[in-house]
């Protein structure tokens, strides 16, 4: 059995869907084994987008993960690395494909980042990292 990080953003917070993206995970038939809202320090923000210290959309990704509170959840299940990914969708909800948390529930609101309601661990190894980083 494997686990991932699920982290609902500050915009999926605010706008209420906490509810209908944790029903999604587990209507798939994913376990939510831990869950917690945080209000995530730049430090552990940093840690957590390390991989992306330098591009472009650095500064405003950072900005953003602090505008509000985020929901962390640790999510069990065989392959849920790769399935909650597929659930999740593409990165832009523009374009995610309907059926996905982001493409039914997301859009562009004209910011300088992606407000895209959801992360999910990309690797075994990120999964592992970003546990420890949000639950230890
Ligand atoms: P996460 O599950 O949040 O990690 O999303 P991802 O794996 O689909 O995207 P990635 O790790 O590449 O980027 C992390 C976050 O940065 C994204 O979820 C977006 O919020 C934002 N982001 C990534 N790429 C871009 C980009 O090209 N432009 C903008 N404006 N934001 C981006
Ligand atoms: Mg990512």
């Amino acid at each position: 059995i494997e686990e991932t990080l699920v982290l609902v953003k500050p915009d999926g917070v605010a706008r209420g869907l906490t509810g209908a993206i944790l029903s999604r995970i587990e209507a798939k038939g994913y376990t939510l084994v831990d869950l917690k809202l945080v209000e995530p320090s730049r430090d552990v923000l940093a840690r957590h987008y390390a991989e992306h210290e330098g591009k472009p959309f650095y500064e405003p990704l950072l900005e953003f993960m602090l505008s509000g509170p985020v929901v962390a959840v640790r999510v069990a299940g065989d392959r849920v690395i790769e399935g909650f990914r597929s659930l999740a969708g593409t990165t832009d909800p523009t374009t995610a494909a309907p059926g996905t948390i982001r493409g039914d529930l997301g859009r562009d609101w004209g910011v300088a980042v992606q407000q895209n309601l959801v992360h999910g661990s990309d690797s075994t190894e990120s999964a592992a990292r970003e546990l420890g980083i949000w639950f230890s």
